[in-house]
């Protein structure tokens, strides 16, 4: 049994179509002043220095996908999962079901430690007591004792929220608190531990210590005053109330070694007592009222099955996600993915690539955007470039005919609501926009009150400020509007944005990569790619916008090959030095890297250059001035066409993998998505072992037509559907940002507590020229969203990513409401949420739910996507067949030499 190959197959053909984990790539966030929109901007040929490309940050995994943990591995064996005495967890509302010891338990007053098995949701009061002592005789001193944790280590107290152990005996003056190492994973289980020993305090997560101190020293509390501690879990007396599970309790009267803990945490629960009088409890809650009484008149939390609680957690028991690195996006840029990729060349099989240019004629067919001639020169060079590296484009041209279009400047990188906003835009000045309709023009003009709107167009008073020469500028009975309308509430403007072209062209997205041209004097810009990670990516929205100029002419065809690397997935060479926000940025290339800069480990740091060599000894950045061996040759890289002529094999492996994560609706053959990764044993006994894999590199797990209900079901036939229509009776702005249709579809938020304009947020109708939105009513501004599917849902999913510091009083979110298909609709009440945590809910609800409102009072709050899961086994899912694998052995199955044909969802086999 040595070598273990994988091919997943699949009975009928299918056609990808979604995305994982989709993020949105060209936007970056500004200030919340200045909410601005920048794409990128490639200046390759003309205006040395003048690309503003930002790249976006930051990832996001499917959920479903992102639930691993190490609690699934000692989870793995089926004998442990059925033995007796597993224990139960109990569910804490965050609404006071409260857990306090019952007297009678003698609470440790030095040595100590607390271990427990815990599963936060998303979103919790700050803080959030899990579990802590306090002595309920002073309560003028309410910090006395111990608490365990979620704390948002952000000073307004909705950021970064983390476990902390805080601990301040009787005689100390002040509380001494640790906190972890990172931001808490919500909805997955956790093994959280604290120590004392009377000289430090340790904090330890999954087995790891993460904080230590020596703070505090001595007995926690006297013997005097034992009467007064209680020791309380779920929340604490000032009611900061944990939302969550928690599972195998245990206090001892020792400080445990982390060695200990460790085996603790492995031993599923079964404890091996050395010396059983230094264990104070071991609460595994199958009859917690035992031990336990409820605080005032709360209720008793929900006792549950532990581990039963949520999809993905079914799963196996491998315990990595294939997570992408801090500067990367999505599973294409897991190293272990994308170096499979580079190694096996099966990864890499040619493949035929569909794309479509798009060409604007008169309507007298003449004038075309582009000739013939460049069309059949740019597609010459493209598959010249290419070809070597097993991608071919197959081209078809779309031509329309439309003068009214034709005639019009397409504004490639300049956003419609920043034309006449008051401001100069650099990247709208130009003279068909009237200078941005005047606000970037030094000399401002005056225009005499006579001139105003006589019947002709006085380029003098065709500004904003005279209402565009009151109206005359705008009047095709009077001027030829496609010079002079510069009105940007005109529809005979003389000019569009990429986006209003895109949307009055409306070409599928999903069938080819479309190419289109902004139309643009704007001699800078050279072209605009939309990421693979955009939810754009395959719809009208998606494609690449070229300036003609630098489009299948002599000397300027590396530019359609270029903005092509950049839509399957690769990032400028210069990305690590040039490209990144400061010397912290996660995406800082010290060392070629494939997980730093543009995410390759064969093209060397470079600074942003234009020539073709290493570039000079320059200015100091992050501590270096010399790059040798840079790749100014690459494709990816700045210089012209007579230097460029190659990719790199890393950058290969990327295309060839977001080929196959997202793009497989573009290709003419429609093979399944390879599995990224071999098998791994995850079990090894006397005479068997226990093999499992992940699934497909897009995630799905049964076999699906696009579109069918199956792309969206998971494993445990668990189906989770993300928003698909929504609406407000909130005013929206022109351009269609903050609308409530941001809120649609997968998150795509790139940089969490930042304001994007891909939310939804109440205040969206508030641009500087109109009078701004009205302020919310008393029962706060409504989104409304809808589900394609109503089913009985098991949670809720919500991505709250940016809201207001000042207000942290009052839950950002004013009220949930969920719509059921009888009418009878559900409050789930306020809510506390992190804007860089996804809110999760837990719902106990009996009814099929469509849809869900969303009511907030502060108008500053974003809401980027809502995901709704069902319960495993959701009918909906049922019909959907499991893809099936072919497992081959080396040496082969006797049984089975061309393979065994699989078509488990829990994607085991066992080899005996
Ligand atoms: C903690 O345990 C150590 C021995 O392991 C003992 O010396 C010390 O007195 C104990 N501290 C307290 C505060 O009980
Ligand atoms: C749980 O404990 C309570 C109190 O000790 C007892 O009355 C009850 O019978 C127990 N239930 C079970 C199922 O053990
Ligand atoms: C292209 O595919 C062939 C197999 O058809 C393979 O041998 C070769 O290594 C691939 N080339 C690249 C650059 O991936
Ligand atoms: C022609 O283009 C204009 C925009 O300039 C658009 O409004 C119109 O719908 C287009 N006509 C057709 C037939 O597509
Ligand atoms: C706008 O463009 C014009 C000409 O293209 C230039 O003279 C002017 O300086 C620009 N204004 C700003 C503020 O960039
Ligand atoms: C232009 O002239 C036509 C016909 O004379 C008239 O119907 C139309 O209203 C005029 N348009 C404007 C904007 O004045
Ligand atoms: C170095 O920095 C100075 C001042 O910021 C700037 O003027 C100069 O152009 C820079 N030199 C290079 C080679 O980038
Ligand atoms: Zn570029």
């Amino acid at each position: 049994m040595k070598l273990w190959t994988f091919l997943p197959w699949l009975p009928c053909l299918l056609v990808c179509i979604m995305c994982l984990g989709s993020e949105c790539g060209t936007v970056r966030r500004m200030g919340r002043s200045k909410r601005e929109l920048v794409r990128i901007r490639e200046a390759r040929t003309t205006f040395p220095g003048a690309c503003a490309t930002r790249l976006p940050r930051g990832k996001r995994s499917l959920p479903g996908m992102d639930r691993r943990s190490p609690r699934q591995h000692r989870r793995s064996s089926q004998a442990e999962e059925s033995s007796p005495g597993r224990g139960k967890a109990v569910y804490f509302t965050g609404r006071g079901d409260q857990l306090r010891l019952k007297p009678g338990v003698e609470v440790p007053r030095g040595n100590f430690t607390l271990e427990m098995w815990i599963k936060p949701e998303g979103g919790q009061r700050s803080p959030a007591v899990i579990a802590g002592l306090y002595d309920k005789c002073f309560y003028a001193s309410s910090d006395r004792g111990w608490l365990l944790g979620i704390r948002a280590v952000s000073e307004q107290g909705h950021r970064d929220p983390r476990f902390f152990f805080s601990l301040k005996t009787d005689r100390a003056h002040k509380v001494t608190s640790i906190t972890s190492n990172a931001r808490y994973l919500p909805n997955q289980w956790s093994h959280l531990a604290v120590t004392y020993n009377g000289q430090q305090m340790k904090l330890f997560v999954n087995g790891a210590q993460v904080a230590v101190s020596r703070e505090q020293s001595g007995e926690i509390f006297s013997p005097l005053t034992k009467k007064c501690k209680v020791l309380m879990i779920g929340g604490n007396a000032l009611n900061h109330n944990y939302r969550g599970a928690v599972e195998h309790l245990t206090l001892w009267r020792r400080p445990r070694s982390q060695q200990e803990i460790m085996m603790g945490m492995r031993s599923h629960g079964h404890l091996q007592l050395d010396d059983p009088s230094q264990l104070v409890i071991h609460e595994t809650f199958e009859n917690a009222s035992r031990k336990w009484l409820t605080v005032k008149d709360g209720s008793f939390p929900q006792a549950e099955y532990g581990g039963r609680a949520g999809p993905g957690e079914m799963a196996g028991s491998l315990d990595t996600a294939l997570e992408p690195p801090p500067c990367g996006q999505t599973i294409c840029d897991n190293v272990e993915v994308v170096t499979n990729y580079n190694r096996f060349w099966s990864f890499r099989k040619p493949k035929t690539v569909r794309y479509r240019v798009v060409n604007v004629y008169d309507d007298t067919h003449r004038k075309p955007t582009v000739t013939e001639h460049q069309i059949h020169l740019q597609h010459q060079h493209l598959n010249e470039a290419f070809r070597m590296y097993n991608i071919t484009w197959e081209l078809s041209v779309h031509n329309v005919y439309n003068s009214s279009l034709r005639h019009r400047l397409v504004l490639a990188n300049c956003d419609i609501s920043k034309v006449g906003d008051e401001e100069c835009d650099p990247e709208c000045n130009h003279t068909l926009t009237g200078f941005d309709a005047g606000y970037c023009k030094k000399q401002k003009s005056h225009c005499p009150e006579y001139k105003q709107g006589n019947g002709v167009c006085d380029p003098e008073c065709n500004w904003d400020n005279y209402y565009y020469d009151n109206g005359d500028c705008c009047n095709p009975n009077i001027t030829d509007v496609t010079k002079t309308c510069f009105n940007p509430s005109s529809p005979l403007r003389a000019y569009l944005d990429v986006k209003e072209l895109k949307e009055i062209l409306n070409l599928d997205g999903s069938t080819h990569l479309n190419i289109f041209f902004a139309n643009s004097s704007d001699e800078d810009l050279a072209g605009v790619a939309t990421w693979p990670w955009d939810k754009e990516a395959l719809t009208h929205l998606g494609g690449i916008v070229l300036n003609p100029s630098f489009y299948g002419t002599f000397g300027h065809t590396h530019t359609m090959i270029h903005e092509i690397g950049h839509s399957l997935g690769l990032y400028h060479v210069f990305r690590g030095i040039s490209e990144i926000e400061s010397c912290n940025d996660a995406c800082l290339e010290t060392e070629p890297s494939l997980e730093t800069g543009d995410l390759c480990a064969d093209t060397n740091p470079t600074p942003k250059y234009k020539h073709c060599r290493d570039p000079e000894p320059g200015n100091d950045t992050c501590g270096r001035r010399h790059f040798t061996h840079t790749p100014f040759n690459n494709y990816m890289s700045y210089a012209d066409d007579d230097c460029t002529d190659s990719f790199t094999l890393n950058q290969v492996a990327r295309m060839h993998c977001y080929l196959d994560l997202i793009y497989q609706s573009w290709q003419t053959s429609s093979k399944p998505p390879p599995v990224p990764m071999a098998p791994r044993v995850v079990e090894q006994g006397q005479d068997a072992l226990t093999l499992e894999w992940f699934p497909p590199i897009t995630g799905h797990f049964y076999d699906r037509e696009v579109g069918s209900v199956c792309d969206k079901c998971t494993e445990g036939r668990v189906l989770l559907q993300y928003a698909s229509n929504s609406s407000s009776p909130r005013p929206c702005a022109p351009s269609g940002h903050w609308s409530p249709r941001e809120a649609e579809g997968p998150p795509d938020v790139e940089q969490a507590c930042e304001p994007s304009v891909r939310t939804w947020s109440p205040n969206a109708g508030m641009d500087s020229s109109s009078v701004g939105s009205p302020p919310c009513p008393l029962q706060g501004c409504m989104l409304q969203l809808e589900f394609q599917y109503p089913l009985v849902p098991d949670s809720l999913t919500v991505w709250v990513t940016f809201f207001s510091p000042e207000e942290t009083q009052l839950p950002a979110i004013h009220n949930i409401l969920l719509l059921t298909v009888s009418g009878e609709n559900v409050s789930l009440g306020p809510r506390n949420v992190f804007c860089d945590t996804p809110l999760t809910l837990k719902l106990d609800v009996k009814e099929e739910v469509y849809g869900v409102q969303f009511f907030t009072t502060e108008q500053h709050l974003e809401i980027d996507a809502t995901l709704l899961a069902s319960k495993p086994d959701c009918s909906l899912c049922q019909a959907c067949q499991p893809l099936h694998y072919r497992l081959l052995r080396q040496p082969p199955f006797s049984h089975a030499p061309h393979g065994l044909l699989l078509s488990d969802t829990s994607r085991r086999y066992m080899d005996r």
